[in-house]
């Protein structure tokens, strides 16, 4: 018997939203567009060995190990193989690992469905022997990371990246993200994020049970109204290079989501009192220094410090002197915007 083996590894990276999806209805469709940009450095990097078998089995080591993760892998491919019935027939071993320490406070879900996507793209590509072109390869990748972590769709872009349909921008779409190629002003080429550590405990509310308190939610229908509103605004001020309405509308982003979270009910309260006090300081820094700063935050207590990287010198003075003492163990990320995913074998 011809043994049926492949195996493909690639890297992924993170994504941060400055647009947030929140939200979601059946088939993890998000209930408004979302916009983010891929980090650089914040990445997951994932090999998938397959193996034609009479009795198919998924084996999920992370950093060499079993973990927690697995089951969740485990229900991902099992969902996966109703849409791609060659996968019944392999059993599965998939070992990932993260380039950035597991205390960092970063969302690894997206980097993480985000390589075993693309993975299980090529491998399927491999498997059928087909051929696609890097635009459908990425859109197929991007639709199977959805089924895993719907901001992981984001993540299959270099840059930035929207998700979700949206008249703003054509092509948009609720099935896969695309990647936002639109003329924008080339400071925001340069967009840096200090990932600042306050604290890197569990989180209180996992984001599938924090997307369902929007369900009810009583300004649920607001929502959806100002994220698209808020969508359209960010992109007219990058094209633009309206830098300060850029950062405002981030801010609001953030804030929202946590306003929505406090509000919810069961109310979900993530923000610590170290996180309010950068959120202070980032501001007043910006109106004694004139320095294009702003923060975004994710459905958890750290805070993303956006700024340019010509601007870098200052921002690493004002993060050593004003933000350090308020960091769990004074850690912080030097991000910044990403060149995507990297096929590594
Ligand atoms: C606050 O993508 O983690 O980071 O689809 O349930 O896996 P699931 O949720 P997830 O939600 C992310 C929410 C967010 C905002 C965002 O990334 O847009």
């Amino acid at each position: 018997m011809v043994e049926e083996r492949y195996r493909a590894k690639w890297s992924c990276p993170s994504n941060i939203a400055l647009v947030k999806y929140w939200g979601k209805r059946p088939g993890q469709l998000p209930i408004n567009p979302s916009f983010s940009f891929s980090l650089q450095k914040s990445r997951t990097e994932t090999s998938v060995s397959i193996q034609k078998s009479s009795k198919p089995e998924i084996s999920f080591l992370f950093e060499g190990k079993e973990s927690p993760f697995g089951e969740r892998v485990r229900k991902y491919l099992e969902l996966l193989k109703l849409d791609y019935p060659w996968m019944q027939n392999y059993s599965f071993l998939i070992e990932s690992e993260n380039t950035f320490p597991h205390s960092a406070g970063i969302a690894s879900s997206a980097s993480s469905f985000g390589a075993l996507a693309l993975c299980l793209t090529d491998l399927s590509m491999k498997v059928q022997e087909v051929t696609v072109d890097e635009k459908v390869f990425s859109e197929t990748a991007s639709r199977m990371a959805r089924a895993g972590s719907g901001s992981a769709c984001r993540s299959i872009y270099s840059g930035f990246a929207l998700w979700g349909k949206s008249g703003q921008v054509e092509g948009t779409t609720d099935r896969n993200a695309i990647p936002f190629r639109e003329k924008i002003h080339p400071q925001f080429q340069g967009l840096m994020d200090a990932v600042l550590l306050v604290d890197s405990g569990k989180k209180q509310v996992s984001s599938s049970s924090g997307h369902e308190l929007m369900n009810q939610h009583p300004f649920k229908e607001n929502r959806v109204a100002q994220a698209n509103q808020n969508l359209k605004t960010i992109l007219e001020s990058m094209k633009s290079g309206d830098v300060k309405t850029f950062f405002e509308i981030v801010e609001n982003e953030a804030l929202t989501l946590h306003a929505l979270m406090m509000s919810s009910s069961p109310s979900v309260v993530l923000l610590k009192a170290e996180s309010l006090i950068i959120i202070e300081k980032i501001r007043t820094f910006r109106q004694q220094t004139d320095t294009p700063v702003g923060f975004t935050i994710d459905a958890g207590p750290n805070i993303h410090l956006l700024y340019f990287k010509e601007n870098r010198t200052q921002v690493r003075d004002f993060i050593q002197t004003e933000l350090t003492g308020l960091l769990e163990n004074e850690q912080w990320m030097d991000d910044r915007i990403g060149e995507g995913p990297e096929k590594l074998e």
